[in-house]
């Protein structure tokens, strides 16, 4: 039935979902049966708690029949468990640097599209798949959809530093105004969240004024010396799409 990975192996719950759980899935099967098409055969695999109803949704007819000579490429551990778990080709993006489509979670998408990414810190590879990509699609549920970034996501903008440099940017991040900047702790706080490419994460609350031009701080943040990515996804996404609690889906 629907949910069933045809390996056998269940990699999302079908049964009892909430209405956010069933509004992510939405999201997802929305954005795969509109942007996924048979000829396709490099797909960007995002990362976050949508994204396996993606991997679900591809392995279900009409998707599956493309399976056998398409290939996955992950933004991360996790997206790679995915693949691997359900029995996909995994692909990286050495060997294919061109992706017909990236789908992709957010924690928060602007009127125009733009996102604040990496609350799973995976923003590095996130932003070289959905670059690489010449559609990116993003989905979600509908919490993340906002007019300005900032009004919902209040954790900040996830930046990923050199360890290395992490205080340097650190105080550089206060000087420019950010409020709070905050290394990511990991769970036990014993220390910091270490990303899949080995680096920190700092967390930046910025101000509204700041917010509301997010290429600009995008640009300003990514000059600092030891900035590796910034979790702000600006005029990269195609489209987007937020699953409602209702059933609906919205599509932009
Ligand atoms: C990870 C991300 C995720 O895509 C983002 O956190 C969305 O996750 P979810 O679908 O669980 O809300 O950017 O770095």
């Amino acid at each position: 039935g629907p949910g069933v990975i045809p390996t056998g192996l269940r990699i999302t719950p079908h049964d009892d979902l909430t209405p956010e759980e069933k509004a992510k899935r939405l999201a997802a099967y929305a954005a795969v049966d509109e942007h996924v098409k048979p000829q396709h055969k490099v797909i960007g695999i995002g990362s976050g708690s949508t994204v396996p109803y993606v991997v679900e949704r591809l392995c279900q007819p009409p998707h599956n029949n493309s399976n056998s000579d398409r290939w996955y490429i992950p933004t991360g551990f996790q997206s790679k468990e995915l693949i691997v778990k359900a029995g996909l080709n995994l692909g990286d993006v050495d060997q294919f640097p061109t992706i017909d489509v990236t789908i992709d979670g957010a924690d928060e998408v602007d009127d125009e599209l733009n996102a604040i990414k990496g609350g799973g810190a995976c923003q590095l590879r996130e932003k070289v798949l959905a670059e690489a990509a010449t559609h990116f699609i993003i989905v979600a549920d509908s919490r993340k959809d906002s007019k300005v970034l900032g009004h919902t996501w209040k954790q900040g903008v996830p930046i990923e530093v050199a360890p290395f440099a992490w205080a340097k940017v650190f105080v550089n991040l206060q000087k420019m105004g950010c409020e709070n900047p905050a290394l990511r702790m990991g769970k036990m706080k014993a220390g910091p969240v270490v990303t899949d490419n080995g680096n920190f994460v700092i967390d930046g609350v910025f101000s509204e004024s700041y917010m509301r031009d997010p290429a600009e701080l995008l640009h300003r943040i990514k000059m600092l010396t030891g900035v590796l990515e910034v979790g702000l996804f600006v005029g990269m996404a195609e489209a987007a799409y937020f699953g409602y609690p209702d059933g609906t889906v919205l599509a932009r």
